[in-house]
């Protein structure tokens, strides 16, 4: 019974990762920040890594030298001066860009566990100022 239990504590080690964007509402041409939180539950950090869709356009390896690195997407335009494994400043954003983006957490050894949440973006175009 206590080896099920310490089991099951460490399948659910990781938990609670949330993708926040700020601002909340995204305009042509403009900057967001993506916001990967997380409650590690004292678990070492292996990876944090951000998707558009499908693809991997940034990530965050603490261990490894540099331990940032982006994936040339098109249209996607990452300020490295910005971007860390808590967050991705993504600049020139066009309205082509809406979609789904996840960021996904990995913890190191023993563990390994993985938790990807994912939020649709939507790149709305500027007001006309009347
Ligand atoms: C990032 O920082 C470097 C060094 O401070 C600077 O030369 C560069 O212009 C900055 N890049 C951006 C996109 O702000
Ligand atoms: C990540 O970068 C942001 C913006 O530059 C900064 O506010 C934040 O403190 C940084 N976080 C870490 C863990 O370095
Ligand atoms: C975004 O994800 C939702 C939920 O998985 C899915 O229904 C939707 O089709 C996706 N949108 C795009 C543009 O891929």
């Amino acid at each position: 019974m206590k080896v099920k239990t310490e089991l099951l504590h460490g399948v659910t080690s990781l938990r609670d990762v949330k993708l926040l964007v700020e601002p909340s509402i995204v305009i042509k041409g403009g900057t967001a920040a993506l916001i990967c939180s997380r409650d590690m539950q004292g678990a070492p950090l292996y990876s944090v890594k951000w998707y558009r869709g499908n693809h991997e356009f940034f990530r965050y390896t603490p261990m490894e030298e540099p331990d940032t690195r982006v994936f040339g997407l098109p249209g996607i335009y990452v300020d490295m001066n910005r971007s860390n494994g808590t967050q991705v400043l993504l600049r020139r954003l066009e309205l082509g860009l809406s979609g789904n983006f996840s960021c996904e957490v990995t913890a190191d050894a023993p563990s390994f566990a993985t938790q990807i949440t994912t939020k649709f973006i939507d790149v709305i175009g500027k007001k006309i100022e009347l």
